[in-house]
């Protein structure tokens, strides 16, 4: 059986919002994304996404479904994320991520899942299933 070490994978990634996939399990993955900045609105139709911080801090704000996706329509509950913490961002619940310095983050979730949901005319969308 492989062993994967975390360390050494995120020291192969140098991009923002760029997940990598580090493992694949019952058609999920885990990915590896470096976080800094401020991520678009969105939502997930079909896939709960998990994200636990390895490194730094990150926080993940939430709001009800509106008309569109205003960037300037504020959140309503902030979760904030530290190393060791993980939660789970529900399907259909809009969403942005966040961090004021680079953190680094695990992510799983459906191999499906595109990072900006059903948001995909913006330059913060990545390609899936790329490994590290
Ligand atoms: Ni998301």
């Amino acid at each position: 059986m492989a062993v994967i070490n975390i360390d050494e994978k995120f020291a192969l990634i140098s991009e923002h919002w760029r997940p990598k996939v580090i493992a694949e399990l019952n058609g999920q993955e885990v990915k590896l994304v470096k976080f800094e900045g401020v991520f678009p609105w969105h939502h997930h139709e079909d896939e709960d996404e998990l994200f636990m911080v390895c490194k730094g801090s990150m926080k993940i704000e939430f709001r009800s479904r509106g008309e569109g996706l205003d960037p300037d329509r504020a959140a309503e509950r902030v979760v904030d994320l530290q190393v060791g913490e993980l939660t789970v961002v529900p399907k259909g619940e809009e969403h942005r991520t966040l961090a004021d310095d680079e953190a680094e983050v695990l992510v799983f979730e459906p191999a499906s899942t595109l990072n900006t949901g059903n948001v995909t005319d913006g330059s913060f969308t990545a390609p899936r299933g790329i490994r590290i």
